[in-house]
C-alpha cells in the first residue's frame, strides 16, 4: 500500500461511539470517511424491499454484489430492525466477500480514509497506520442508542438493551471476521466520557500512532 495514504482502522461494538469518533478524526486528518455499517445497513435494506430472505446466504450475496452507491442514502437504513438485519446478512461470507473490494478501492484513494465497523484493523485493513477499538458497557450503549432511536419512534430502552445484546454476539461470534480488536490497536472505553471527551481522547491516541 502507497504509504503516504493515511489509513485509520475504527472498530467497535454498537452505540461505542465511534460512528462520531472517525467522523472527527476524519475531519482533524482531512480524511474522507467511511461508515461500514452503511453497507451492511443497505444490503438488509434491499432483500427487504426485494422481499429476499436475509438468512439465505445467497439471495444476500447477490444483493451485496449488486449494491449502489445510492442504496447507501436510503432513509431506513438507521432503524433497529435494519441494523438487526444488517447483523443476520453481514454474518454470510458471501456478503463480506462482495463488500470487502468496495471497502478497500475507498480506502487507497489519496489522501486517505477513515473506516469504521467491526473487522476494519483485523481484516478490511490489517495496515492501517493506525488502530483503534472503542467500546462501552453494553447498558450505557443502550441508554445512548434510545436517546438516538426515540426520537424518531416509540421504543422501549429494554428492547434496545437486548438488541444490543443479541447483536454483540452475533458479531462477535460469528465464524468468519468477527467483531474484536487488532492486536495492534489501542483501546478507547467510553462508558464514563461525554462524547466531546471521547473525541479529545481518540485524536490523542491516533496520533501516538501516526
Ligand atoms: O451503528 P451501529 O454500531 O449500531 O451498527 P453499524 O456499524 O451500522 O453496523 C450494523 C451491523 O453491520 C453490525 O451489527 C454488524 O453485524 C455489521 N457490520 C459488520 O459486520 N462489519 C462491519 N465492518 C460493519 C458492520
Amino acid at each position: 500500500m502507497n504509504t503516504d495514504i493515511l489509513t485509520i482502522a475504527i472498530d467497535g461494538p454498537a452505540a461505542s461511539g465511534k460512528g462520531t469518533i472517525s467522523r472527527a478524526i476524519a475531519a482533524k486528518f482531512g480524511l474522507r470517511h467511511l461508515d461500514t455499517g452503511l453497507l451492511y445497513r443497505a444490503v438488509a435494506a434491499c432483500c427487504a424491499r426485494a422481499k429476499a430472505d436475509p438468512s439465505d446466504p445467497e439471495a444476500a450475496a447477490r444483493i451485496a454484489q449488486t449494491l449502489s452507491p445510492e442504496d447507501l442514502n436510503r432513509a431506513d437504513l438507521r432503524s433497529a430492525q435494519t441494523g438487526r438485519m444488517a447483523s443476520v446478512v453481514a454474518a454470510h461470507p458471501p456478503v463480506r466477500a462482495a463488500l470487502l473490494r468496495w471497502q478497500r478501492d475507498f480506502a487507497v484513494g489519496a489522501p486517505g480514509a477513515v473506516l469504521d465497523g467491526r473487522d476494519i484493523g483485523t481484516v478490511v485493513l490489517p495496515d492501517a497506520r493506525a488502530k483503534l477499538f472503542v467500546t462501552a458497557e453494553a447498558d450505557v450503549r443502550a441508554a445512548r442508542r434510545w436517546r438516538e432511536l426515540s426520537l424518531k419512534s416509540d421504543i422501549a430502552y429494554r428492547d434496545v438493551l437486548r438488541d444490543i445484546h443479541e447483536r454483540d454476539e452475533r458479531d462477535a461470534g460469528r465464524a468468519n471476521a468477527p467483531m474484536r480488536r487488532a492486536e495492534n490497536a489501542a483501546t478507547l472505553d467510553t462508558t464514563e466520557m461525554s462524547i466531546e471527551r471521547a473525541v479529545d481522547e481518540a485524536i490523542r491516541l491516533i496520533e501516538a500512532q501516526v
